[in-house]
């Protein structure tokens, strides 16, 4: 299957975030409510971004690492369809979220956030779990400092899709880099600044939706 495109809000306000999605809301399939939104302005983005969209999948990156059902509520109630745990949270946390979720609707879901240290172990046990989906991250401070892709991304990513994970990625991803990934079933590319910063937002959604077609399919 193809993978999605998912656009990562990480504006700092909700109006500028509104603005920005209106550009390219018809050429993506997955609006994801980025950390940096949810600290500016909590969990309201979540709430006007399903009253405009109701047909869209909507992520709560709140990146959550304990009390995991309470936190779980508080996004699902607010009509998110995914929400994120971060990898060093318990597995009870990540099962409290899944749990709760599944009481709203079985197309509620849980993504991990694989930063630092995590181990093969580990995603066993989250899968083990009934653990589904996790977003092999390159962090933008990582990026930052130099951090590219590499061979071992491409063999844990390749570990992750071998063990059943709906397996996502994305850290600064810009539409050239896609083709590295072209042989592995990804679930959903993340992409934030290479859409909303660019001169031509639409166009560069689109753009990524060209390649994920002539990559994919
Ligand atoms: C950072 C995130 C971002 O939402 C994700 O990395 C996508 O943004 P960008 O493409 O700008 O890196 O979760 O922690
Ligand atoms: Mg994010």
């Amino acid at each position: 299957m193809k993978p999605k495109l998912q656009v990562a809000l990480d504006n700092t306000s909700l109006v500028e975030a509104l603005q920005s999605l209106r550009l390219y809301q018809d050429a993506i399939d997955v609006i994801e409510v980025g950390t940096i939104l949810h600290v500016a302005e909590g969990i309201e983005p979540v709430r006007v971004l399903r009253a405009l969209y109701p047909e869209k999948i909507i992520l709560a990156d709140i990146k959550g690492a304990d009390a995991g059902s309470l936190l779980a509520k508080l996004c699902f109630d607010a009509g998110a369809t995914w929400m994120t745990a971060i990898c060093s949270a318990d597995v009870n946390t990540m099962i409290g979220m899944k749990k709760t979720g599944q009481a709203y609707g079985e197309d509620r879901d849980v993504q991990i956030e694989l930063y630092g240290d995590w181990t093969m172990e580990q995603a066993k046990n989250w899968k083990d779990a009934g653990l589904e989906q996790v977003v092999y991250h390159r962090s933008r401070d990582a990026q930052a400092a130099g951090k590219g892709w590499d061979q071992s991304d491409l063999d844990k990513l390749s570990a992750l899709t071998d063990m059943g994970f709906k397996v996502t990625i994305t850290g600064g991803l810009e539409v050239h880099d896609l083709a590295l990934f072209k042989d592995l079933p990804i679930y959903c590319i993340i992409a934030g600044r290479s859409i909303r910063d660019a001169s031509n937002p639409l166009q560069a959604a689109e753009a990524f939706q060209a390649e994920i077609t002539r990559l994919w399919t």
